[in-house]
């Protein structure tokens, strides 16, 4: 056996995060020059699977830590997909440049880099929604309620509009699918005029299930406003969707700004996530707003090409720990 491997890119929310995880549509982007990487090589006869991964600087035997989540994905995806009773001996190490717990979507690409490269191994040629499945079912066991829209755009590597419901209208779409007892559309959408994102970090880490929790007790407390909000974050990923289509970024960028406000209206956002939109707004762009489950992480700015400079620059002022500037366009070839 030779060394395979295998990579998965980050992704962003470009609308509608949290109203997603309440069967509202959202629309997220793969971001495929940041990625996770998972190469498996053999290991000694007889020492079962070791992972060492590199930016978490650990190294463990998956049997020595079966319920680590990278152990039990593994072992999961060896009995779905493997020859059955035999362990094989192997070295997978992981690798990634994606920031850990900033709405970038790190477990889901490191996760997906993995089941890819298990695929190659176990040579089986899995389709998108087969991996998309498997690393969900890894986020559901440690992450509480995700809505599968990070493991989805990351799997297809595509721009999409998701909506998770249990109960929905057939809608043709080339990439609808159904796992878990959920019901999903998932469907490519229309980038009529490639885009340029700044995303900037705030270096303050979250873990999503903490931001989603939190909507979950105040959706609970007060179920009609929480249900308005979503309803309007809602309304506005659908505009979104047509303004994306007819390539009109100029009426695009209001739509992100107007989000955020309904993510601070959630109680999702954080001084650091208002500082770097307030300085981005401040410094021209067309729209900003956080991405992904708030409390920390990533804002991210919608820029006209002559703005990008001065609002990069603007966001480092502000706090920003990084800058990353991303062109999005309908496919990535
Ligand atoms: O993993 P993050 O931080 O990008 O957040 C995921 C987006 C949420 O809508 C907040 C949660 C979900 O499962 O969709």
């Amino acid at each position: 056996m030779s060394t395979i491997t295998a990579s998965a890119p980050a992704k962003l929310i470009l609308c509608g995060e949290h109203a997603v995880v309440y069967g509202r549509p959202a629309i997220a982007l793969p971001l495929v020059g940041i990625r996770a990487r998972a190469e498996i090589a053999p290991g000694q006869p007889g020492s079962g699977i070791s992972i060492l991964a590199r930016d978490l600087r650990r190294r463990w035997r998956v049997a020595d830590d079966p319920g680590h989540p990278l152990s039990e994905l593994i072992t999961s995806t060896l009995a779905h997909y493997g020859a059955p009773g035999s362990t094989p001996d192997l070295r997978i190490t992981i690798k990634s440049t994606i920031p850990i717990a900033s709405g970038m979507g790190s477990g889901a690409a490191v996760a997906t880099a993995l089941v890819r490269a298990l695929a190659v191994y176990l040579d089986r040629d899995l389709p998108p929604e087969a991996i998309s499945a498997l690393v969900y079912a890894s986020e559901q066991r440690f992450h509480g309620t995700p809505s599968g829209i990070d493991n989805t755009v990351i799997a297809y590597e595509q721009p999409i509009w998701f909506i998770r419901q249990s109960s929905l209208p057939a809608v043709s779409s080339q990439l609808q699918e159904a796992s878990n007892n959920e019901q999903r559309t998932i469907e490519p959408i229309t980038i009529a005029a490639p885009f340029t994102l700044l995303i900037g970090d705030t270096g303050v880490r979250s873990a999503t299930r903490e931001p989603v929790g939190h909507v979950r007790q105040r959706w609970q407390a007060d179920p009609a406003r929480y249900e308005a909000l979503f309803d309007q974050i809602g309304r506005l990923v659908t505009k979104a969707r047509s303004l994306l289509a007819q390539g009109d970024l100029a009426s695009l960028g209001p739509l992100l700004s107007q989000n955020h406000i309904l993510l601070q209206q959630a109680g999702v956002s954080a001084p650091e996530l208002d500082a770097l939109v307030a300085a981005a707004q401040q410094a021209g762009v067309l729209g900003a707003k956080l991405s992904g489950a708030g409390w920390g992480g990533v804002i991210l700015a919608l820029v006209a090409p002559e703005h990008q400079n001065a609002v990069a620059h603007a966001l480092r002022q502000a706090g920003a720990k990084r800058v990353i500037a991303t062109t999005v366009r309908e496919h990535f070839v």
